[in-house]
This record gives structure tokens, sequence and C-alpha cells, in this order.
């Protein structure tokens, strides 16, 4: 079967799982808004990475202009967030308020931790990350403003196996 990987995040947490993902499957790892159509077109499956920024996918407009073709693929996405992986319901809200309701119903997701380096963020990012962790605070949520690096490559282990029965149910 042959996939794909479509990515887009900020400072790399992001690229760095899809580099890896890519890697490990054999398949390419591109940055949303790159890729050729024909490329899209002979997935078999399209892997999409992204992360997010006070409440929104950074691959939303991107999964958005791209509806109809992903309604017929199989679909994965990892969303990458600051939010603990142990916060289901949280990261769930962040898909249902992103991803219309018939990309959402056939698409496999799983949740990566990120990381954060506060000085290397644009002084809108640290603003923004500021505004948003004390309005998280007042809602007894928590987005964190000190660094954390929780990007690790065994945390692919899961979606690797998912992918690799996949192939074999396409193989038989
Ligand atoms: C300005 C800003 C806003 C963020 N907003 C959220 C958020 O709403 N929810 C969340 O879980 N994580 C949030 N994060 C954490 C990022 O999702 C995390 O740092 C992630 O690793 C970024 O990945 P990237 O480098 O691929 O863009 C925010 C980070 C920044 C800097």
């Amino acid at each position: 079967m042959r996939g794909i990987i479509i990515y887009k995040g900020k400072y790399g947490a992001t690229r760095q799982y899809a580099i890896w993902l890519g890697n490990i499957l054999n398949i390419p790892a591109i940055l949303a808004g790159i890729e050729m159509n024909e490329q899209l077109k002979a997935a078999d499956y399209i892997i999409m990475g992204t992360s997010v920024y006070i409440g929104k996918l950074q691959l939303r407009k991107w999964i958005e202009k791209h509806r109809e073709l992903l309604v017929s693929k199989r679909l994965f996405l990892f969303l990458v967030a600051g939010t603990p992986v142990s916060e289901k319901e949280k990261l769930q809200e962040y898909i249902t308020a992103n991803i219309a309701a018939d990309i959402r119903t056939r698409c496999n997701f799983f949740f990566f931790p990120g990381k954060l380096e506060f000085n290397k963020l644009s002084l809108s990012d640290k603003i923004l990350l500021r505004i948003g962790s004390s309005l998280a605070k007042s809602r007894g949520e928590n987005i964190a403003t000190t660094d954390y690096n929780d990007v690790k490559r065994e945390l692919l282990f899961g979606i690797v196996d998912m992918l690799g029965k996949l192939n074999e149910v396409a193989v038989k």
C-alpha cells in the first residue's frame, strides 16, 4: 500500500515525528502545501500530522481544502500538543472543533506530546501563549509556559504497528 505523510507545525516537534515516521515506514513526509496533487491522488493512505495553537490545528485549512479527496482515502492523523496525552477528552475536543465529521469518522487518531522552548518562540507566540495559558487557568485547565521536550521516537510504535497490520492485510 502506498502512503504519504503531510504535516504542519511551527517549531519542529511535528516535523520531527513526521520525519521519523517517514523513515520507519519508508514513505515521503512532506510539509503541507508543497505536495503535488498527483502524490495525494496516488496514495492509498494519508497520515496527517499537526500541532495545536490556542485550540487551532495547524493543518486545519489544508484538511478543509482537500476534503473531497480525503474522504476517499484511508486516513490517520497525529496531533502534537502541550496537553498531556492522558487528557484524552481535551485532545478529542481539539479534533471535534477543527475537523469536519465526514473526515473525522474515517480517520484514526494518535496523540503525541510536544515540546516548548520559550526563548525560541516569536514575540507574538510568546504573548499568545501567556494569554492562552492564563485563560486556560481560569477554566481550570493547564497550558504550560515553561520549557519541556517530550518528543520521543518510541511513541510512534502504536501508529507503526497499526500501519504494519494494514499492510499485512493488503498483502494477503
Ligand atoms: C502560542 C502557543 C499556543 C499553544 N496552544 C496550545 C493549545 O491550545 N493546546 C495545547 O495542547 N498545546 C498548545 N501549545 C503547545 C504546542 O502545541 C506544542 O508546543 C507543540 O509541541 C508544538 O509543535 P510544533 O513545534 O510542531 O508546532 C501551544 C504552544 C504555543 C507556543
